[in-house]
């Protein structure tokens, strides 16, 4: 199954491998596709986090207002049924920088008086980051990061006894997974879990009668251009990475909306017919990349999804909804979902 992971920086000799086989793979394909971690490089990450502040962009701040409006419903409601002596244990998937996790771990120190809090991320400076933004600022917490690939790798779930886990899967990240990859990356949590632990995850709603397929476009194809530049960077990551010969100016950035599966995609247009060589590296020899005027790389989806399909997609991990939350413009849901 393709992964999708965050900001990776070193570029370790198993990463080099990981980038040479996803491009050998991707571009090989008819269609042509790229892996959407490709785009997390230091300038990729730096984009993103951009992404996240652009007034088009609404998911991002969104989630944060549920959050906000929500934190102490979703830590009690994790909690409920536990003994008096027991507590939550917040693990959080693909963690990042963890900025908006501040605000459920605030509540969680109001309700219980501590928490430990285990980010996991395959980024080692990206839970650096984290660590040391919740320790300065939310006493109460115990930190334990763990590099991990969560899509891949169990869990280090290091469990104390009589407490009870709440593990997060927000911001929408589980939309850039086709919905039989998302159900495998959720199986694999519940392995994982006890019943009684609790799931919250972040998925962003289909278009409807409160948001346009219009406003969502313009989510992936903001006027400033920032969403363009995130795209193309991957190429520009091929080439530093792979040596490759891209010429980025002969790409454009393309969103569209599919409505039969329900996703937004994102993909890399050429603009002229052409050929980019890739040298040859440690998986294999050197190849040549012929493009079509208008052919494209397909390089992210993003899946949009209906209370149903939220619902649908949990209960076929193991998993069943007990309460949802959302903005009052229902563009953003935040489901808490225990393992049965
Ligand atoms: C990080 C996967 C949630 O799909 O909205 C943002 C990535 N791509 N703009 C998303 C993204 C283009 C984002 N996720």
């Amino acid at each position: 199954m393709s992964t999708f992971v965050t900001a990776q920086e070193a570029a370790s000799p198993s990463l080099a491998d990981a980038i040479a086989n996803e491009a050998r793979v991707g571009l090989t394909s008819t269609p042509k596709t790229l892996t959407p971690w490709l785009f997390y490089d230091e300038a990729g990450s730096h984009l993103f986090e951009q992404i996240t502040e652009l007034p088009e962009y609404y998911l991002t701040r969104t989630e944060r207002s549920i959050f906000s409006a929500h934190a102490e419903e979703i830590l009690q409601e994790a909690a409920r049924g536990q003994g008096p002596s027991g507590k939550l244990t917040l693990i959080e998937l693909g963690a990042g920088t963890a900025t908006k996790t501040g605000i459920l771990l605030a509540a969680a120190v109001r309700q219980q008086s501590s928490i430990v809090y285990q980010p996991v991320d395959v980024s080692e400076t990206a839970l650096a980051e984290a660590s040391e933004n919740i320790l300065a600022n939310i006493p109460g917490v115990t930190v334990r990061p763990q590099v991990a690939d969560y899509t891949r790798q169990a869990l280090p779930l290091n469990r104390l006894p009589n407490t009870r886990t709440l593990a997060l899967y927000i911001g929408s990240s589980i939309g850039n997974f086709t919905p039989i990859d998302a159900g495998d990356v959720l199986r694999n949590l519940r392995a994982q879990l006890l019943p009684g632990d609790t799931l919250l995850l972040g998925t962003d709603l289909a278009p409807g009668e409160n948001k346009s397929v219009a406003a969502l476009l313009a989510a992936y194809n903001d006027a400033s251009g920032t969403t363009a530049a995130f795209n193309r960077n991957v190429l520009t990551r091929l080439n530093r990475d792979l040596g490759a010969d891209f010429d980025i100016e002969k790409f454009r950035h393309k969103a569209c909306w599919n409505p039969t599966e329900s996703r937004i995609e994102m993909h890399l247009e050429s603009l002229a017919p052409q050929t980019v060589h890739i040298p040859a590296n440690s998986i294999g020899s050197a190849y040549t990349v012929d493009f079509a005027l208008g052919e494209t790389i397909h390089t992210e989806n993003s899946y949009k999804f209906t209370y149903a399909a939220v619902d649908a997609l949990l209960s076929s991990a193991g998993f069943k909804t007990t309460r949802s939350w959302q903005d009052p413009q229902h563009l953003f849901a935040v489901t808490l979902a225990s393992a049965i």
